[in-house]
């Protein structure tokens, strides 16, 4: 891909699952990562390191803004400037509408939503100076279509995508481009929580190309929106489902 050489990327969530995968595509590119995620990232950054780019991790609570303004400013004392944002972390509490409590709703807000306005308000006056920079969200096929036992996680997965459009249209101007990315089912630990019965029986099968993805297959979504090769890509949703929406 064009132009992710020699850049900085900040990666929530990048310990494990979609968020590592992306930070070693990343690496593989030649762009240096800070890895970002409340959960221990530093295999991540040895993996980075021995792909031969720079890692850095930054143990961050994308929900509380004083923990990430102190990780936006640890990446831009280490590596002087900061170019690409991907807002990956999330986590899921599901429950049938009936049984939700006011916890999980919080909860999934306070991580798939909230975190992502407090990351991005955190980079934007480092991307603001420099007139460029990448932001990137992780929305969801659930987002897009909701799903049985997800109304939190549904309405934060459909929130990143106002949130993108809206910064697109007010941050263009400014040489800044601001994506979504909406995967489908993707074989990481979020989906080891769906019973085994329901993965089977209800969703694998609704998917046209007959399997999960993996979560390379996200990353490589995220490498292009953050490249040149996209530079006239703003403030749309790229869907990575193998068409489980059609
Ligand atoms: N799609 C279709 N049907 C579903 C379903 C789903 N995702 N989830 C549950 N159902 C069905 C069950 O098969 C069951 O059907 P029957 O009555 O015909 O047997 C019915 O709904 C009730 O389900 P449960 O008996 O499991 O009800 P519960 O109250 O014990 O548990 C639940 C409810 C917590 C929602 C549980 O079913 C569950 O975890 N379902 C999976 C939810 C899901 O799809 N989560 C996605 C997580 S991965 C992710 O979020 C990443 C992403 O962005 C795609
Ligand atoms: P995962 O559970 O494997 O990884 C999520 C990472 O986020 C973990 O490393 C976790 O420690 C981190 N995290 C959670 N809360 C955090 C917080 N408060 N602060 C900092 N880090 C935190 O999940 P996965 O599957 O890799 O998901 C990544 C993103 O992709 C999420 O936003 C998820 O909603 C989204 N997604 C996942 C899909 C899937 O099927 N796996 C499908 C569609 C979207």
């Amino acid at each position: 891909m064009r132009g992710l050489k020699d850049k900085v990327a900040i990666i929530t969530g990048a310990a494990g699952g979609i968020g590592k995968a992306t930070a070693l595509r990343f690496a593989a590119e030649g762009t240096y990562v800070v890895v970002a995620d409340f959960a221990d990232g530093s295999g991540t950054v040895a993996e980075v390191e021995q792909l031969g780019s720079k890692g850095l991790y930054v143990q961050v609570d994308v929900t509380n803004p004083d923990s990430v303004k102190a990780m936006v400013e640890k990446a831009k004392e280490v590596f002087g400037r900061v170019d690409v944002l991907i807002n990956n972390a999330g986590i899921t509490k599901d429950a049938m509408m009936k049984k939700m409590s006011k916890d999980a709703w919080d909860a999934v807000i306070g991580v798939n939503l909230t975190g992502v306005f407090n990351c991005t308000s955190a980079v934007l006056p480092i991307m603001l100076e420099q007139q460029s920079g990448v932001v990137l969200t992780t929305s969801s096929v659930v987002g897009i279509y909701g799903n049985l036992g997800q109304t939190n996680y549904a309405a934060s997965k459909w929130g990143v995508i106002g949130m993108t459009k809206s910064w697109a249209k007010e941050m263009a101007k400014n040489g800044l481009r601001f994506n979504c990315v909406a995967p489908g089912f993707i074989a990481t630990d979020m989906v080891k929580k769906i019973p085994e019965q329901v993965l089977k029986e209800k969703i694998i099968i609704k998917i046209p190309q007959g399997r999960l993805g993996e979560p390379e297959e996200i990353a490589a979504a995220f490498a292009f929106l953050a490249s040149d090769d996209a530079k006239f890509i703003n403030g749309t949703v790229l869907s990575v489902d193998g068409a489980c929406t059609l």
